[in-house]
């Protein structure tokens, strides 16, 4: 009895080490094939506004903690002067309530002109001083959760504008 476990004891551990040597061959000789074009070596990181400040529009009576450039801006200074970019969170991302409530004259998004008076360009150019990508937040659909302009209807009109101010990333 005791002989006939040791022999299986025995085999089993001959078993695992010669899967574990042709898996290691094959591994060998296949290779481990994975895409390197230099997109997404890593998820997205970095800062997206919505968990922490909503949809909170209120600059009159809540001028630190409403969605606006100054927020933003300070926030990325934030992830360069923590360190956080270093390490790789580097894309800070505009979620819904940045947009003026109509399309402009041309049919282009805008932003809000009291909340974002310098315009979306400007933030993006903030942005990428810094070393940090720009991301912005439109939804596929004919209206935003909050109500703001959609996109459908304005594909290309929306892509040659985020096109046009550098945007690097968008959440839909
Ligand atoms: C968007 O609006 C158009 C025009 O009013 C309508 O035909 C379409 O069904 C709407 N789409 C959605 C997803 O609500």
């Amino acid at each position: 009895m005791l002989e006939v476990m040791e022999v299986h004891r025995s085999t089993t551990r001959m078993c695992s080490w010669l899967l574990w040597v042709v898996g290691l061959v094959l591994s060998a000789l296949v290779g481990v094939e994975g895409l390197e074009n230099g997109l997404a070596r890593t998820p997205p990181m970095g800062w997206l506004a919505w968990q922490r400040f909503r949809c909170n529009t209120d600059c009159v009576n809540d001028p630190h903690n409403c969605i606006s450039e100054s927020l933003f801006m300070q926030m990325a200074d934030l992830l360069v002067h923590d360190g956080y970019r270093d390490l790789g969170y580097n894309v800070i991302s505009l979620d819904d309530c940045w947009m003026a409530r109509s399309r402009d004259a041309q049919g282009r998004l805008q932003p809000d002109p009291y909340r974002f008076p310098s315009g979306i360009k400007a933030l993006s150019d903030y942005m990428h001083k810094r070393g940090l990508k720009f991301g912005i937040y439109e939804d596929y659909g004919n209206y935003t959760c909050a109500g703001y302009p959609g996109i459908l209807g304005h594909l290309q009109t929306d892509a040659l504008t985020f096109a046009d101010w550098g945007v690097d990333y968008v959440k839909a």
